[in-house]
């Protein structure tokens, strides 16, 4: 603990020393949580780290999450240097969305109206019309469906297939899937579900869709926390990554918070979903990037240009 505390203080006088601001995402480790909000800095979903970015004075951001959420970071501010603890971080919905093969989809489909999710690369969201969070995508889908718009959306198969569900909009989907939200179960949520009958069901709709069907509140992370201090419910089966419960349990103290099955019949597991590139980020790599300035997100310009648009779009949605 002691170790620990003077890495925290190094990294607190380095980020004064380098006018930089720490942004964090939920499923971070406590530590980085905790330094990102004791600094100044913010902890929160996709769109809000966004926002924070972009509104932040501070001449560098250091993104604690995944690469794309770095890129964005990039995207919006050009002239900031943004930096990540680790530039390894990838997330599966990104990488089983290639530009190389996503362009050309997007090409057969000319009539489509391109809204991809945050969680792609540069590239892909360079081709993209908008961009989206879990926390817009049925409100921006809805607002395009009601413009006669038919949609072609990547790349979570199952957040597409609820907004499909919800919105009734015409919607060609990329087959992707997070490795993380994709492992919950329904039986093993089912006898869960028996065990605590008065537990509210909180889901990330990058679940599978028989997961969603049983929930009580669907959404972001940011709106799970508020659906745990809002909803009436003491006790709640939670499925989305552990790394929330810090902040949930801080939102609504006093509430029990129960992680969703992830390994099939009657299995409870209470640590394993947990994404396994938001794990890759940490005090010790978060200070060598402050003493070294390695890991500086570089996006190229003519794709920053492109995917500039369809990312303020996105905040401009949002407001
Ligand atoms: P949020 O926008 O809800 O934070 O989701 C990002 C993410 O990667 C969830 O797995
Ligand atoms: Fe990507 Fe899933 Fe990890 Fe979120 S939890 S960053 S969607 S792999």
């Amino acid at each position: 603990p002691e170790q620990k505390a003077l890495v925290k203080d190094k990294i607190k006088q380095k980020l004064k020393e380098q006018d930089a601001v720490l942004v964090a995402h939920y499923y971070v480790e406590r530590d980085l949580q905790e330094l990102a909000e004791e600094t100044g800095g913010y902890v929160s979903d996709s769109l809000d780290m966004a926002r924070f970015g972009n509104e932040h004075p501070a001449t560098t951001l250091i993104v604690a999450g995944v690469r794309f959420m770095g890129e964005t970071a990039k995207i919006l501010n050009p002239e900031k240097r943004v930096l990540m603890p680790t530039l390894e971080a990838e997330c599966s919905l990104d990488l089983e969305c290639p530009a190389s093969e996503f362009i050309p989809f997007c090409d057969q489909h000319p009539e489509r109206t391109v809204v991809v999710y945050s969680n792609t690369s540069a590239e892909v969201k360079a081709r993209a019309d908008y961009v989206v969070t879990s926390s817009i995508a049925v409100d921006l889908i809805t607002w395009l469906d009601e413009q006669g718009k038919k949609i072609l959306w990547a790349p979570d198969k199952h957040l597409g297939r609820y907004i499909q569900r919800l919105t009734g909009a015409d919607m060609l989907l990329w087959q992707a899937a997070c490795v993380v939200h994709d492992e919950f179960k329904f039986r093993a949520l089912g006898e869960m579900i028996e065990q605590y009958p008065d537990a509210g069901i909180l889901v990330h709709p990058e679940s599978p869709e028989e997961i969603i069907k049983l929930a009580d509140a669907v959404g972001s992370t940011s709106q799970l926390i508020k659906a745990a201090q809002t909803l009436p419910h003491q006790r709640f089966i939670v499925a989305t990554d552990s790394g929330i419960f810090y902040k949930m349990q801080q939102a609504a103290p006093g509430k029990e918070f129960i992680a969703a099955p992830t390994m099939g019949e009657g299995a409870t597991c209470r640590s394993c979903a947990h994404c396994p590139w938001m794990a890759m980020n940490g005090l010790h790599n978060l200070l060598q990037v402050l003493e070294t300035g390695n890991n500086e997100i570089v996006v190229d310009e003519e794709v920053r240009v492109k995917a500039l648009r369809s990312t303020q779009r996105m905040l401009d949605f949002a407001k």
